[in-house]
C-alpha cells in the first residue's frame, strides 16, 4: 500500500487497452466504502466504459493546464473509460468535498493496484457532461476520473523554482514540496 501511494502519478495518456465493467464496477464498490460526514454518504457514481461514450466524453474535459494543449492525450492516448462523481443533493445539499476527496483517492489507488493509471478532473464541462449522460439535476457534478492503462511514466522531482509540472524530453516530472516545508511540527 506505502509503495503504490508513493508511485502514483497522475496519467493523462493512455494505452487503448479497454477496462472492463467489472473492473470499473470494483472500483465504485471500493469509493462506496470510503469515509463519509456523519456517515451520509452522498455521493453516487456514473461508469462510462463504451468507446462510443467515451469518446463524446473527451471533448469535455481539460487536460494538465501547464502544459495545454501541447500535452493533451492524442488520438490513440484518450482515456478508455471514466467515472463521473455526482454528489445526491436531496441527501446532502453542500458539505460533501472532503467525502469526495476520500472516495476519489479509493478509486484512484484501488485502479492502480491493478495496474490501471488515472486522472482526477475538476476542469469539466459541468452542463454538457450532465446532458450528455442524463444526470438528474438534483445530482452535482464536483468531478470525475478518467482512467486507462498507462502509456507514460511521469516521475516526483524535487522543487526547484516552482510547483509547475513540466516536460523533461518525453517524461512529465512533477515537483512536490518536501517533508521539511510542510511537517509543521511535531510536539
Ligand atoms: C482536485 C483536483 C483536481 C484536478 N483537476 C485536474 C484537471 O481538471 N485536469 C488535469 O489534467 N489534472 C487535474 N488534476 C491533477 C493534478 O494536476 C495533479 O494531481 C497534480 O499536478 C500533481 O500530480 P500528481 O497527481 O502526479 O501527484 C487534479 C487534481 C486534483 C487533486
Amino acid at each position: 500500500m506505502k509503495e503504490l501511494i508513493k508511485s502514483r502519478r497522475t496519467i493523462r495518456k493512455f494505452l487503448q487497452k479497454p477496462i472492463s465493467c467489472e473492473q470499473l464496477a470494483e472500483y465504485i464498490d471500493l469509493a462506496r466504502v470510503a469515509p463519509s460526514g456523519a456517515n451520509l454518504q452522498p455521493l453516487k457514481y456514473i461508469a462510462v466504459q463504451s468507446k462510443d461514450m467515451a469518446d463524446k466524453m473527451f471533448p469535455l474535459v481539460k487536460w494538465a493546464g501547464y502544459l495545454a494543449p501541447d500535452y493533451n492525450p492524442k488520438e490513440n492516448e484518450r482515456p478508455t473509460a471514466y467515472i463521473v462523481v455526482c454528489a445526491d443533493t436531496d441527501i446532502r445539499k453542500t458539505g460533501y468535498d472532503m467525502d469526495v476527496g476520500a472516495s476519489v483517492e479509493n478509486i484512484i489507488l484501488s485502479a492502480l493496484a491493478d495496474g490501471v493509471g488515472a486522472c482526477w478532473m475538476v476542469a469539466i464541462d459541468r452542463d454538457e457532461i450532465r446532458k450528455l449522460l442524463d444526470i438528474p439535476i438534483e445530482y452535482e457534478i464536483p468531478c470525475l476520473v478518467a482512467l486507462g492503462y498507462p502509456k507514460e511514466s511521469p516521475k516526483e522531482v524535487g522543487i526547484a523554482t516552482d510547483i509547475k509540472y513540466y516536460l523533461e524530453g518525453e517524461t512529465l516530472c512533477v515537483p512536490k514540496r518536501n517533508m521539511e516545508a510542510i511537517l509543521i511540527k511535531t510536539v
